[in-house]
């Protein structure tokens, strides 16, 4: 039985189609707003360090599961342990709790783009006109829906097109098409004029802006990109063949996502210095900001098409991981053709997903814990439940799960990468469960409850 699952075609291909995965709206739209929230170059350093010490080991732990258990997220812990089974069901339904406001995001950027390329771009002026334009259209009840709408049936189609057909041969496409383009337009802007201020923001650590919170942005941005805490990677890897070197795959996976992250970042600094933006605009740096930038080029069209194409590509590869994840298991699980459990699926997404536009504008006075549905989910899934994703991955692998499990994912049955085994194993056991408990925690709110009552025991 497990000899006939299907597996990735070339070398390159685990490579290409996890970093589709981990590059999405993750590294051109987050990364770069919360870079600039937090000080820019100081940013990027801790970001780094964070992924060295949690996303490293996380990622090469969760492609060691996969490519042990060749299982959906749900089978393969239950395959390992039953009592951890809860840790594929979380794996299971939290790509839903993402993809209801993912699906939205990346629908505005399909508007975009049909916008750059019909050329009304050039209405997008000044960043009062932005701001008007986008809300006039995420408001607007039928627009928003229908560019999420045409995002689902994208990924669908293509997950419906199965792992080689689909995943691979798109990710082997769209990765270096992305890689190109994001290329080009961080020449553009890096050339702008005063566009060198935007580089010595982004690469010149500035530390009087770092505070405990930087630290916690930056673990929280480095699970979302790269696409861990979820189980994404271990359906990914249940894929992967007996011999592909998982070290060199994760280092490769997190090597290319960090580069899109800094590239993308190179993109948007130099422009929002050149136009005399502030960095820390927040999540609105991309659809209010970068138009009017697009405007002080030449062929204003052709640069606002090619950088929404990309933002679009990026978000789709990512799109089609998370629906991968819930295929994988229901097709497998309650023994269906990938072509019915992917209907279903993608059933459910149009309702959740049209009702958290919809939350977006008219829908904006239902609130439930004061937040609409698109904030809710939003915010559900980095303070909740990849922090706790993460955690129980690590403290499952790092302390539960047999050891020669990892030892084997990692040497491959050989001698080589020793060393790298036996480091992973210290950062999953030790390290990253008290770094990510420091991150839940704050995310609940513990330490300004603690601050609270530690000023009021002063008084
Ligand atoms: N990493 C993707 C991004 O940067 C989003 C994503 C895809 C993701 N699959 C995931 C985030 C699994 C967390 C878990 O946009």
């Amino acid at each position: 039985m497990k000899r006939d699952r299907v597996t990735l075609g070339g070398k390159l291909s685990a490579v290409l189609v996890a970093a589709g995965s981990a590059v999405g709206l993750g590294n051109i739209w987050r990364f770069p707003y919360i870079a600039g929230e937090n000080g820019g170059g100081a940013f990027l350093l801790i970001y780094i360090f964070c992924i060295m010490l949690l996303g490293f080991p996380v990622l090469l732990a969760e492609f060691s599961i996969g490519r042990h258990t060749r299982k959906n997220a749900v089978g393969a812990y239950r395959s390992l342990s039953k009592r951890w089974t809860f840790l594929g069901y979380n794996a299971v339904l939290s790509p839903f709790v993402i993809l209801g406001s993912y699906f939205v995001v990346a629908g505005w950027t399909l508007e975009y783009l049909v916008v750059s390329l019909t050329g009304g771009i050039t209405n997008y002026v000044s960043s009062a006109a932005n701001e008007q334009l986008f809300n006039d259209f995420a408001i607007s009840p039928v627009r928003p829906i229908i560019y999420t709408l045409i995002f689902i049936v994208i990924t669908h189609i293509i997950i419906v097109m199965g792992v080689r057909k689909g995943i691979e041969r798109s990710a082997k496409f769209l990765m270096p098409l992305l890689l190109v383009v994001l290329a080009v337009l961080a020449v553009r802007s890096v050339t702008l004029p005063g566009g060198t201020e935007g580089i010595k923001f982004f690469f010149k650590p500035d530390f009087s802006k770092v505070t405990a919170a930087t630290f916690l942005n930056a673990m929280g941005q480095s699970f979302f990109s790269l696409s861990i805490g979820l189980g994404c990677m271990i359906t990914y890897a249940s894929y992967f063949k007996r011999d592909t070197n998982l070290t060199a795959t994760t280092s490769n996976v997190i090597i290319l996502d960090t580069f899109v992250a800094i590239l993308a970042s190179t993109v948007i600094f130099p422009a929002v210095f050149s136009a005399g933006i502030a960095p820390e605009a927040g999540a609105s740096l991309v659809f209010i900001t970068l138009p009017s930038i697009f405007n002080t080029m030449q062929l204003p069209w052709l640069w606002s098409s090619a950088f929404f194409l990309l933002l679009g590509v990026a978000a789709l590869t990512s799109t089609i991981s998370l629906h991968e994840v819930i295929t994988a298991y229901v097709s497998e699980e309650w023994h269906m053709s990938r072509k019915k459990a992917a209907r279903i699926i993608t059933g459910l997404l149009i309702v959740l997903a049209s009702a958290a536009s919809l939350s977006v504008g008219i829908g904006r006075d239902y609130t439930l814990f004061g937040m609409t549905l698109f904030d809710l989910l939003d915010s559900l899934t980095a303070d909740i439940l990849l922090p706790i994703g993460g955690l129980c991955t690590a403290i499952f692998t790092g302390w539960f799960m047999d050891r020669r499990i990892l030892r084997e994912q990692i040497t491959n049955g050989q001698s080589r990468h020793l060393f790298v085994y036996r480091t992973v194993a210290i950062l999953l056991k030790y390290v990253c469960p008290v770094l990510l408990t420091v991150i839940f925690l704050y995310n609940l709110g513990f330490f300004s409850l603690l601050t609270n009552i530690f000023v009021s025991l002063q008084h």
